[in-house]
């Protein structure tokens, strides 16, 4: 589907949704005040930009009390998050002024706060400033790195992901035409295989999902609102760790749709809202049970529990 730009206009939320497919890392980028206080970002805009000199990019909004102080600063840091620090993600996209309390940090060049156990730290000194429409792009240019290499978190279409090796990257998984040095036994090990069956389930699950005019974070509100009656958008991150921006307009675009409404403090599903959320599941059940219709409610059971026993190993 392509959505034109007419008259100059684009429909803004349209537009934020269709950059959303271009799944990013997550960073928090620091730096110090003149007066000693802690700045921390969320951003998901960072890129390295040049080898020789080294240098990194990334956007800050304008219109955002940390912006100021990143336009002044003499240095500031890149910390790429690894997958368990949703947390950290969702405390560094709020507007609050205790971002740093209970938060372990080490003191970098510059006095800018650096974070352990991230995936990964640049170290910069400023060295560029462009206008970038309603974001400034602030190039660094890195004095120091660190490489933890651990998993990095990620964010795709409003929801926090993880990286898993591509399927078909493993030879002899089912289209490669290399042969198997291990004579099917990369294929056959239980690893590549249940790697192999998510990717299967889930391409096959999505565009199902889709046909009830819902993305990812809408249906995952809907079936939240249906277990806890009454929730806020903070309760929602909570929830469902989605951070508060992508919640909030979460809610908006079902509240538009008639699907939740307001009530006390938070959202409620309204009737149509509880019936949707039936379909989703109903959708689920569906899904299941056409995926393992040539096995019986025995095997199935089995393998459930294989599945509950590797969670819990
Ligand atoms: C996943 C994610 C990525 C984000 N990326 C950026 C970004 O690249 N640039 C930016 O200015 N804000 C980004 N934000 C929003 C900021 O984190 C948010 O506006 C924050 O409140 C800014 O801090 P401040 O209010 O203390 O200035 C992102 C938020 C999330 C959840």
């Amino acid at each position: 589907m392509t959505t034109e730009q007419k008259h100059n206009r684009i429909d803004q939320k349209a537009f934020r949704r269709a950059l959303g497919n271009f799944a990013t890392g997550v960073t928090i980028i620091t730096t110090r005040a003149s007066d000693g206080t802690n700045i921390g970002v969320t951003a998901s805009s960072f890129n390295s930009l040049s080898m020789d000199p080294p240098l990194v990019l990334w956007s800050c909004i304008k219109d955002t009390p940390s912006c100021v102080v990143f336009e002044s600063a003499t240095h500031f840091a890149v910390n790429i998050l690894a997958s368990d620090q949703m947390e950290m993600s969702n405390r560094f996209a709020r507007q609050q002024a205790d971002k740093f309390d209970g938060v372990e940090w080490d003191k970098g060049i510059g006095g800018v706060p650096i974070f352990p156990d991230c995936a990964g730290r640049f170290q910069c000194e400023a060295y560029d400033k462009l206008d970038g429409g309603d974001h400034w792009i602030f190039v660094g240019r890195v004095i120091a790195f660190d490489d933890f290499g651990r998993s990095p978190l990620c964010f795709h279409q409003g929801s926090y992901s993880m990286v898993f090796s591509h399927p078909e990257t493993f030879p002899d998984s089912g289209k490669s035409t290399l042969k198997d040095a291990g004579e099917g036994r990369m294929s056959n090990h239980a690893f590549f295989l249940m790697l192999r069956a998510v990717r299967a389930y889930q391409e096959r699950y999505r565009p199902k999902l889709t046909t009830l005019g819902l993305n990812l974070v809408e249906s995952r509100i809907l079936l939240v609102l249906n277990d806890f009656p009454v929730l806020d958008a903070r309760e929602l991150v909570v929830h469902m760790h989605t951070p508060i921006n992508e919640a909030d307009e979460a809610l908006l675009s079902l509240n538009d749709r008639g699907l939740v409404m307001a009530s006390g403090d938070g959202y409620a599903l309204t009737e149509l809202g509880k019936s949707k959320s039936e379909q989703i599941w109903a959708l689920a059940a569906a899904h299941a049970k056409e995926t393992f219709k040539s096995f019986s409610e025995a095997e199935v059971d089995t393998f459930t529990d294989v599945l509950r026993h590797l969670i819990d190993l």
